[in-house]
């Protein structure tokens, strides 16, 4: 049975009409079901959540209309098993999942769950993905904030949309994603701009220091060098992003390649053809691979099959370095 906690909040939420704040109590009814060993309740909960959400359709976000262009909104269904980590990263990524869903035990004893997050971390490690799998996880929109165009596009008033962004946090609960977090996160601006680009960071430590919303605030970036120092303690746990170790390559080509993986695979070449990749490049060259395989009407994929791919991206990355 549901704690009277969350039984508390259910009552409160239907009548206080918070639609997505009931759904997420409904979630952490089913996590603390799914804990106790009860999975088919558990899972018939998360079911009835999906339904219910599916028949209420999108919803309409009443998102200040200056804003649209610079917030992208989408309901990802990207789920955690595809995202492929190191153990130490997978940890954190469940206790932000576990508190999330824990929230409201935690709010009885004062606490907050862990929900303003760094990544850092070369490109196409999964960091992006990682935002797009907490929002499918928990089963909230994710609103990604374009953070490289609200810079470039509105200098001058950047910290005035940060508000906006900010202030629309405590209404529409969600995960809110900061890509290319850099941008404000340091000041690689101009000379011109520094001025600005101190104040726009100012306010985003102000906002973020201050905000206490449920949402999950995720700030990305490739370059933690151009960050300011200060930012690193407003944040709740910094999540290192790596290339692919020899064990995850394995895993991640696994996983794309699936049923077209031929049965004796020649790991050793793809692992050392492949030492330069990312996850990003590697999967994508196992989706090259799938597609030559279709179009010869083949029905598995070989390591060399796979390493002709991987020769084809190291050479694309090779060209973008030299
Ligand atoms: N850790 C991972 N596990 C599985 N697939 C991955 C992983 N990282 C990247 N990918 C694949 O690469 C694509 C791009 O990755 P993603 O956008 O998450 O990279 P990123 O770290 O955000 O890069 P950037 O710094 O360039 O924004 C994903 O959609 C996925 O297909
Ligand atoms: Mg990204």
């Amino acid at each position: 049975m549901a704690t009277a906690e969350q039984l508390k909040s259910l009552i409160r939420s239907h009548f206080g009409n918070e639609p997505e704040r009931f759904y997420t109590i409904a979630l952490q009814v089913a996590a603390h079901e799914a804990k106790k060993g009860n999975s088919a309740l558990a899972h018939d909960l998360r079911n009835l959540v999906d339904m219910e959400r599916k028949k209420a359709g999108p919803r309409v976000l009443n998102f200040p209309k200056d804003l649209r262009g610079l917030v992208l909104t989408e309901e990802p269904r990207t789920s955690k098993q595809v995202l492929v980590m190191n153990p130490d990263l997978q940890l954190r990524i469940d206790q932000i999942i576990h508190e999330y869903r824990q929230q409201e035990k935690l709010k009885s004893h004062g606490l907050s769950h862990r929900r303003k997050i760094l990544l850092i971390g070369p490109p196409g490690t999964g960091k992006t993905m990682t935002a797009k799998v907490l929002a499918h996880e928990l089963r909230i929109p994710l609103h990604t904030v374009q953070v490289d165009r609200l810079v470039t596009k509105f200098m001058g008033e950047t910290s005035a949309k940060l508000r906006q962004i900010f202030d629309f946090m405590k209404e529409e609960h969600g995960v809110y994603f900061f890509d290319e977090f850099d941008a404000i996160g340091g000041d690689r601006a101009s000379d011109n701009d520094v001025g600005e680009m101190r104040r726009v960071l100012n306010a985003f430590l102000q906002f973020i220091e201050q905000d206490i919303s449920d949402s999950i605030v995720i700030a990305a970036t490739n370059n933690p060098q151009l960050l300011d120092k200060a930012l690193f303690r407003r944040f709740d746990d910094v999540l290192y992003y790596k290339n692919p170790t020899d064990k995850e390559k394995q895993q991640l080509i696994e996983n794309v390649l699936g049923s077209f993986k031929a049965a004796r695979f020649g790991w050793k070449t793809v692992l050392y053809k492949s030492s330069d990749l990312s996850h990003a490049e590697l999967a994508l060259a196992c989706n090259d691979a799938i597609k030559n395989a279709i179009l010869a009407d083949k029905k598995k994929i070989s390591a060399s099959d796979l390493c002709a791919m991987i020769a084809n991206r190291n050479n694309a990355h090779k060209g973008m370095n030299g």
